[in-house]
């Protein structure tokens, strides 16, 4: 029976930094593609990529790139500045007049981005590719902690932020409605108003939506990726906290980078002993809760699509 991680169509992986998220992200993918024959698309958040460099490929900018190597498998890294100014004039466009807005509230208006433009890109990013069919399994790499909460709790800001914006439409449009027709001397000015404003509510709906189905068990988890370190620990709980507070699925924590017992060596024993601490405390917090998966430190890094495969098989071959 294959892991019932698979089960799912988007698998997040997610940690501290260096842990080896983009490596476990990009074996599973691998391995799914090739020994599960599902059609994968490995999706790289992070704005310091690595996804090309694990899987020794060259991912195209910005654009769904086939591995050759491993067919139904597929890779992107996002580009997040260039989406940002993507997004950014479509907004802008949306927005309209800010110079006739900001004449009328008192402010400028026009810096009203989005709130961590970053994130809220790499999420409509994200979103483009969970509404397609087009995959069986989408695989996030995700950026270091700290990114991927914001990520999360994107939803909610982007919605207070829309909030506000669909107000002051509401509050400005027909000033601005007469305004324009006293201008243009038509009525498409007020056509276009209210395309603006339906267009808001539908990516409203939209985040509302990503949320709701990522948040549903049966379609998403997130694996934790983390290395037997206390410090490691302490962001795990962080972030497996922050999670749950989420309402995101977590089911298993990727125990990486465990080193052998060499008792030749005083300080591969050191480190060895302060590793086994860690693992105890961790299993200790987490074994009850969660499947504890735990990977040697190997001798080689891993890199490329057979040491991938390789990985995958250690990991999930039954
Ligand atoms: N179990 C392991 N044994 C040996 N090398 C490993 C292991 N896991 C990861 N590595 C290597 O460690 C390095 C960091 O791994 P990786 O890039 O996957 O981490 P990351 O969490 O994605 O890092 P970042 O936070 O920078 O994105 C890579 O060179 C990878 O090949
Ligand atoms: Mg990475």
């Amino acid at each position: 029976m294959t892991h019932p991680m698979f089960e799912r169509r988007v698998i997040f992986f997610g940690g501290k930094g260096g842990v080896g998220k983009t490596t476990m992200a990009s074996a599973t993918a691998v391995w799914a593609a090739r020994r599960l024959n599902k059609k994968t698309l490995i999706v790289s958040t992070d704005p310091a990529h690595s996804l090309a460099d694990s899987l020794g490929k060259v991912l195209s900018g910005d654009e769904i790139t086939p591995i050759p190597e491993i067919p139904g498998l597929f890779g992107i890294e996002i580009d997040a500045e260039a989406a940002v100014t993507e997004y950014g004039s479509i907004l802008q466009a949306q927005m309209g007049e800010n110079d006739l807005i900001t004449e009328f509230i008192g402010e400028d208006v026009s810096d009203l981005t989005l709130p961590g433009s970053d994130e809220a890109v790499s999420f409509f990013k994200m979103l483009e590719f969970l509404n397609t069919t087009d995959f069986d399994l989408i695989i996030y790499d995700t950026a270091p902690t700290g990114h991927t909460l914001k990520l999360l709790s994107l939803p909610e800001l982007l919605d207070s932020w829309l909030y506000k914006m669909i107000k002051m439409r509401h509050r400005l449009g027909r000033t601005l409605g007469i305004f324009k027709r006293m201008f243009s001397g038509g009525s498409d000015a007020q056509d276009l108003e209210d395309q603006a404003f339906s267009q808001l509510e539908i990516m409203r709906d939209q985040v509302l939506w990503a949320r709701e189905f990522l948040t549903d068990p049966k379609n998403a988890e997130f694996v934790v990726v983390t290395i037997p370190t206390l410090m490691a620990l302490w962001e795990t709980e962080r972030l497996i906290r922050s999670l749950m507070a989420h309402d995101m699925s977590v089911n298993q924590i990727y125990v990486n980078q465990i080193s052998p017992e060499n008792p030749n060596c005083v300080y591969c024993s050191r480190r060895y002993e302060n590793q086994q601490k860690a693992l105890e405390r961790l299993l200790f917090l987490y074994q009850d809760d969660f499947e504890i998966v735990q990977i040697p430190l190997f001798e080689q890094e891993i890199q490329g699509i057979e040491a991938l495969l390789a990985l995958g098989d250690e990991l999930y071959k039954e």
